[in-house]
Formats: C-alpha cells, structure tokens, sequence
C-alpha cells in the first residue's frame, strides 16, 4: 500500500502556494476538489485556499468531514450554521493579517485621491513629450474627512494610520466601540451621516445578509460628488450596477475596489475603462509575510482539527 494512504485526506484547490504545501508535506494527502471521487476512501477534512463555496451539500458528501480551514478571514463563502449544525470545527486566520489589509485600504485611497494608476498610464504613454501641468488634480487625503464601515479590527488599523494624516475620522457599526474611539478619536455616526459627511468612505465589513448590497443607488447618492468610495470587503456589499452607473455618471469623484461582484468582473464589464476607478485584484492581505503567517495559522487550524483537538482560531 502507498505510504500516503493512511495519512488524512483533505480536499483543496489544485494549486496552493509552496508555503502551504511544505507546511503540509506528509502530513496529508490532498485530494483535487474538482476531480475527487467520492465513493475513494473519506475525505477527513476541507482547506479552503480561495473562495469556492462550501455549503451543507458538500459538506454531506462527507461523511467523515473533521474540520474546515479557511486560509483567510472573511467566510461568506462557508455556510457556517450548517458546520455548527453537523459539530463540524470551522477555522480561519483573524488578526494577522490586519494590518496588510489595512495598508491596502490606504494605498487604494492614496491612488485613488491622487489618480495614480491614471497618471501612471499618462506617464507611459508613448505619444506624452511634456507633461500637462493643469490635469489630473487629485483630491487632498491629509486634514479630509475618513468615513470608515466597520470598525472592527481591520477598520482599527486604518484609522489608526488615518491619524498620521490628520484625518477627522468617523465610523459605523452596528455597535459603537468606546475604547477604539478614545484611541483614534473616532465618532460613531449612522450609516446615513458617515456617507454624506465623509471625503473618503472605506467599507470593511464581512458579507453577511445583512451587508448585502449595503451600498446601493441611494447610499451612493448621499455621497459627496468630491468623495472616494474604497471597498476592502467584499464586492457583494456594493451593488454593482449603483456603483456603474454611478461612475459613468461621474456622481462621485472615484471608486477605489480590491474587490468586485463578480470576481473577477467580465473583461468587458463598463468599470473596466473608467479612469475614475482604481482597481487591484484581491490584494487585501498578499503580502510575502502576511500570506506566510496566514498559511501557518490555517494550518495549524487544519491539522488540530484532523487530530480532534481545539483550533487555534474557530469562527464556528
Ligand atoms: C480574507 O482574509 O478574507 C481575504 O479576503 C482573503 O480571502
């Protein structure tokens, strides 16, 4: 018998990145998620590197199911009642990576402000043999107004770097949290109040129901014509079709977005040839050592999960 037969079997993407593969070296076999065949021997556990769904049908397929990790904070993509309801440990990497995140959000809305991809364009151009001095205005980032939608941890780190920029700095959430306000000196204001006062709207709140399409046509259009709209979240929190039509109607002065529903958008999609929006492509915590911690911590969420004991860090 293969030597690799008694080790447990856990299904995941085909490509995983070389950190998580020597971490798991003869430690687990992995199974292909799109090519598993479910009548082989069981599957013991569910590594979910990206965000293909993992809902109570799939769950089922697996009878012998122990644990699912999930390399990386946000889980809209888990159907996390129904892993509660099966006594199924679901684990994912919070705190590590706030602080890449956070150093995302503000890059975008550095860009966005000061039109950077666009003037990187600009500045490529072949046909370019002075440059224009009278275009391209930005809009000031030190001394404006940061609006940012859930405070949590994340929503912390940026308004903790929105301080070095002088930034008056409120925020929603369904909650207000006294001790990040004294710290940042932060104002708690309505979801109505923060849009229309804000210069720059940052959300960072996890897909759930209730975020769904959060910002739609009319949250939009409570928005200042001067502000910057930066999504960190998830692209379902913004209604697409607002935000498109929103942005070719010029109502706001840009949309920053590391991410977009769909995802990736159709390579035809409107968004795509606006100057006015600054794209990345699901950056928020791709960095060399964030992605390392996260592999660690997923990881080990994986292998204490398979040896039945408690997880490092269990969101269900
Ligand atoms: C996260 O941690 O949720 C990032 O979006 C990567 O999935």
């Amino acid at each position: 018998m293969h030597a690799s037969a008694k080790l447990p079997r856990v299904v995941s993407q085909s490509i995983l990145n070389p950190t998580i593969e020597s971490l798991l070296e003869g430690k687990v076999e992995f199974v292909n998620w799109d090519t598993c065949d479910m009548a082989e021997s069981p599957i013991d556990g569910i590594y979910c590197y990206g965000h293909r769904k993992v809902d109570a049908a799939l769950m089922d397929r697996f009878p012998n199911l122990k644990v699912i990790s999930n390399h990386g904070v946000g889980v809209d993509h888990i159907d996390l009642d129904a892993a509660r309801q099966r006594g199924i440990p679901v684990g994912n990497t919070p705190g590590v990576l706030d602080g890449a995140v956070a150093d995302l959000a503000f890059s975008l809305l550095l860009a966005a402000a000061r039109r950077l991809a666009e003037g990187d364009r600009y500045a490529r151009r072949p046909d370019v043999v002075a440059f224009a001095t009278g275009e391209r205005h930005g809009r000031d980032v030190h001394g404006a107004t940061l609006g940012i939608v859930g405070l949590g941890n994340i929503g912390s780190q940026i308004a903790k770097r929105a301080r070095g920029f002088d930034m008056q700095i409120l925020y929603h959430n369904r909650t207000p949290r006294s001790v990040v306000e004294k710290d940042f000196i932060a104002r708690w204001v309505t979801l109505d109040d923060l849009l229309t006062e804000s210069d720059f709207v940052v959300l960072i709140v996890p897909l759930t129901d209730a975020t769904r399409n959060m910002i739609s046509y009319r949250e939009l259009a409570l928005m200042k014509p001067t502000a910057t709209l930066v999504n960190i979240a998830r692209g379902g929190v913004v209604d697409t079709q607002a935000l498109t039509e929103t942005m070719l109607a010029k109502k706001i002065f840009a949309a920053a977005l590391d991410v977009t529903e769909p995802e990736p958008l159709p390579r035809d999609h409107p968004l795509l040839s606006l100057n006015n929006v600054t794209l990345t492509p699901h950056l928020g915590s791709a960095t060399v050592q964030t992605r390392r911690k996260m592999a660690e911590l997923s990881v080990e969420n994986l292998l204490a999960g398979l040896a039945g004991k408690p997880l490092v860090e269990r969101i269900a």
